[in-house]
């Protein structure tokens, strides 16, 4: 399988409960290097602008405001088919749905804060990584 890079962001509701480390060591365990990491303050227009796709969904403004209540962890996974190892790493994106062992079945508090975000495909993973991160930044 081709070595990939996918973007993850650890959300405000697992900053804020001290569970960065337990979600990384998460990915470390599934094989998927950490290869480039940083914590940061959102606010909600640049929350907006990543989330543009869910514009016209009912959630968007809980999202935007959720995703700039606290910071967040944004982070590049890399590994041979990260994207899809690390949508099973974590979980159905409703934690009800989760299964077991994953980081939402494990951390996550609803639906709406649910942990973590993952790109889900290659274009996306591009797009979103290229949102937080320089190619200076990004060190595998
Ligand atoms: P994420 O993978 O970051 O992509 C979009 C996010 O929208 C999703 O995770 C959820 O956190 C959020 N979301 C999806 N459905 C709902 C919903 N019904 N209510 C609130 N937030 C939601």
């Amino acid at each position: 399988m081709a070595t990939e890079r996918t973007l993850s962001i650890i959300k405000p509701d697992a900053t804020k409960r001290n569970l960065t480390g337990k979600i990384n060591a998460k990915f470390e365990e599934a094989g998927l290097r950490i290869v480039a990491q940083k914590r940061i303050q959102l606010s909600k227009e640049q929350a907006g602008e990543f989330y543009k796709v869910h514009a016209e969904r009912p959630f968007y403004d809980e999202l935007c405001t959720f995703m700039a209540s606290a910071p967040v962890v944004v982070q590049v996974l890399e590994g041979d088919g990260a994207i899809q190892k690390n949508r099973e790493v974590m979980g159905a994106t409703n934690p009800a749905d989760a299964a077991p062992g994953t980081i939402r079945a494990e951390f996550a508090e609803s639906v709406g804060e649910n942990s973590v975000h993952g790109s889900d495909a290659p274009e996306t993973a591009a797009e979103e990584i290229a949102y937080f991160f320089s190619g200076l930044e990004l060190v595998g």
